[in-house]
C-alpha cells in the first residue's frame, strides 16, 4: 500500500502538531509524560506515513536497520543508570550528526548518477555535512568527557581560537568551492575539517560546562537534522529539526543564566580548570574545623510541630538513590506536624530536570517541589536546611568568592536557614572542585555517610522517637 503526496502532507502535520504538543508538556512535571505520549504517537505517525511513501522502493534493508537499531536501542534504554543519562543523549546527539553526514554523502552520489545536482543542492549538502560532522565528533568527545574515558578538564594550548578561526574559514571556502566547481575532494576536506573542528571546539570545555555543552549539542543535531530535511526535501525533518534546534539553543541560553555564564565563553572553553576532588580522610573535617553530626540530632532539630524542613537534593541524592527514603522521611514528619518542601537548583544533579524526575519516581508531590527562584525567600525562616547529596549549588564562594570558579553561578540560599545538615560521604568537593564555604559555617554540621543510609537512619530514628 502507498499514500499520496496530499496524504502524506497532511499526515506530517499532524506529526509536527504533536511535536510541538510533546515539547509543551515537558515544560512541567506533571504534564511530562503526556508531552511524552503526544511526542511518540506523532514519531509513529511520521515513521508509518513515510515507509508508506512512494519514495521507498524496497523494505529488507530498512527492516534490518530498524530492527538492529531498536534491539540496540531497546537494550541500552533498559540498562542505563538515571546518572549516566547524559552520556546516553550525547551518544544520541552523535548518531544524528554521523547519520546527517551519511545522507548528505549518499544524496550527493545518488544524484550525480542521475545527473540531478545543482548549486543549491550541494550547498545543502555542505551545511549537512558540516553541522552533522562537527555534531559527531563534538558528541564523542562529550561523551568520553562525561563516561570519564577522557579527563573532564579543559584542554587549552596556544592559538587555539586562531586554529579553529582558520579550520572554520577553510571550511566555508571548501563548501563553496564544492557547491560551485562539483569537487568531490573538497567534499572529502570538508568533512575531515569538520571532524577536527567538533573534537577541538569541545576539547577546551571543562566538565563543569558539560550540561550547556550537551544541550548545545542537542540544538546542533537539531539543525544537521533539518539540512538533512532539505536534502531529501521532507518537510517534516526541516520542522522537526528546527523544533529541536530552537528547544537545544533556549535550553543553553537558560542554563547559562542559572550557572551566570556568558554563552560565549561557554563555547570559547577553559572553564572548569578547579582540581579535581581528592579525596581527604573524614579526619580532615575535624581538622578543617568541621562539626560532624549524629542523626538524632538532625531529628531532634525536625521532629517539631510546625518545624519547617526545606531537602535540598543533588547529584549524591541521585547517585544513592535516596529518593524513596526521602519520601518516608517528609511522610513521618509531616504526621509530626513538621512542613517538608524540596528545593530544586536548575542545575542539580547532572542533567536538566534530574531531581525532578528522581523525586516524581519517589512520588514525592509536584506541590512540595519547588525552583530556586521560588524557595530562596523560604530559607530564612527554614528550622533546618537538610542537603543530600548536593554540594556546587549551595556553595556560598559562588556570592563571597570572586577568585572561585563559579563566583556569580546562583545558589540556593540555603546558608540562611537556622540550622543545615549536611548528608555526604566525605569533605571532598563537588563537581566543579571547589571547597564548599557551607561546612565551615556556624549552623552547619556534617552527617556523614551514604545518602541512602544516612535517610533511612533518619527515618529508623524518628520512628523510635
Ligand atoms: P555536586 O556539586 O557534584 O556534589 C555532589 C555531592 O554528592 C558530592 O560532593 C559528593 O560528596 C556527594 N555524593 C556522591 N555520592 C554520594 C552518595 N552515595 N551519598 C552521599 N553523598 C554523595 O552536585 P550538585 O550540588 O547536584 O551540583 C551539580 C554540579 O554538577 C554543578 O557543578 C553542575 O554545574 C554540574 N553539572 C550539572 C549538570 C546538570 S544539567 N544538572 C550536568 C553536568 C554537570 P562525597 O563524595 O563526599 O559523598
Amino acid at each position: 500500500m502507498q499514500i499520496s503526496v496530499d496524504v502524506q502532507a497532511a499526515a506530517y502535520l499532524v506529526s509536527a502538531v504533536l511535536f510541538i504538543l510533546g515539547l509543551k508538556g515537558l515544560t512541567s512535571p506533571a504534564t511530562a509524560r503526556r508531552g511524552n505520549v503526544l511526542a511518540m504517537v506523532g514519531m509513529i505517525i511520521a515513521i508509518a506515513v513515510t515507509l508508506l511513501s512512494p519514495d521507498v522502493r524496497g523494505y529488507t534493508l530498512i527492516v534490518i536497520g530498524g530492527m538492529v537499531g531498536a534491539v540496540i536501542g531497546i537494550v541500552v534504554a533498559l540498562k542505563i543508570r538515571m546518572t549516566a543519562m547524559p552520556q546516553l543523549v550525547a551518544m544520541l546527539h552523535s548518531f544524528v550528526g554521523l547519520a546527517a553526514v551519511l545522507v548528505a554523502v549518499g544524496t550527493y552520489f545518488n544524484r550525480q548518477a542521475t545527473g540531478h545536482l545543482d548549486t543549491l543542492l550541494m550547498a545543502e549538502l555542505s551545511a549537512g555535512v558540516v553541522i552533522g560532522a562537527i555534531t559527531f565528533t563534538g558528541s564523542l568527545v562529550a561523551f568520553g568527557k562525561l563516561q570519564g574515558i577522557l579527563s573532564s578538564a579543559p584542554l587549552v594550548f596556544t592559538a587555539q581560537h586562531w586554529l579553529n578561526l582558520a579550520l572554520g574559514i577553510a571550511t566555508i571556502a571548501l563548501a563553496v568551492d564544492f557547491a560551485i566547481n562539483n569537487h568531490l575532494f573538497s567534499l572529502y576536506l570538508i568533512i575531515l575539517l569538520s571532524f577536527a573542528l567538533g573534537v577541538l571546539l569541545i576539547v577546551p570545555i571543562g566538565g563543569a560546562d558539560m550540561p550547556v555543552v550537551i544541550s548545545m549539542l542537542n540544538s546542533y543535531s537539531g539543525w544537521a537534522a533539518a539540512a538533512t530535511g532539505f536534502t531529501l526535501q521532507n518537510e517534516l525533518l526541516i520542522v522537526t529539526g528546527a523544533l529541536v534546534g530552537f528547544s537545544g539553543a533556549i535550553l543553553s541560553y537558560i542554563m547559562c543564566r542559572a550557572m551566570n555564564r556568558a554563552f560565549v565563553s561557554v563555547i570559547l572553553g577553559g572553564f572548569g580548570v578547579g582540581e579535581e576532588g581528592e579525596a581527604s580522610p573524614m579526619a580532615l573535617a575535624a581538622e578543617k574545623g568541621v562539626k560532624a553530626a549524629g542523626v538524632e540530632d538532625a531529628v531532634f532539630w525536625m521532629n517539631n510541630e510546625g518545624a519547617r524542613v526545606i531537602v535540598v537534593p543533588g547529584y549524591g541524592m541521585a547517585v544513592a538513590q535516596a529518593q524513596h527514603a526521602l519520601k518516608e522521611l517528609m511522610e513521618l514528619l509531616e504526621e509530626r506536624g513538621a512542613t517538608v518542601k524540596f528545593a530544586i537548583h536548575p542545575v542539580a544533579g547532572r542533567m536538566p530536570g534530574h531531581m525532578n524526575v528522581l523525586l516524581a519516581e519517589a512520588d514525592i508531590p509536584y506541590e512540595h517541589v519547588l525552583e530556586m527562584d521560588e524557595i530562596n525567600p523560604e530559607f530564612p525562616t527554614a528550622d533546618v536546611a537538610l542537603v543530600v547529596g548536593a554540594n556546587d549549588v549551595t556553595n556560598p564562594a559562588a556570592k563571597e568568592d570572586p577568585s572561585s570558579s563559579i563566583y556569580g553561578m546562583p545558589i540556593l540560599d540555603v546558608y540562611r536557614a537556622r540550622q543545615i545538615f549536611f548528608i555526604k560521604r566525605s569533605m571532598r568537593p563537588g563537581y566543579a572542585g571547589v571547597d564548599n564555604l557551607l561546612f565551615y559555617r556556624d549552623n552547619c554540621s556534617m552527617l556523614f555517610g551514604d545518602a541512602k543510609a544516612v535517610c533511612e537512619d533518619l527515618v529508623t530514628a524518628l520512628k523510635a522517637g
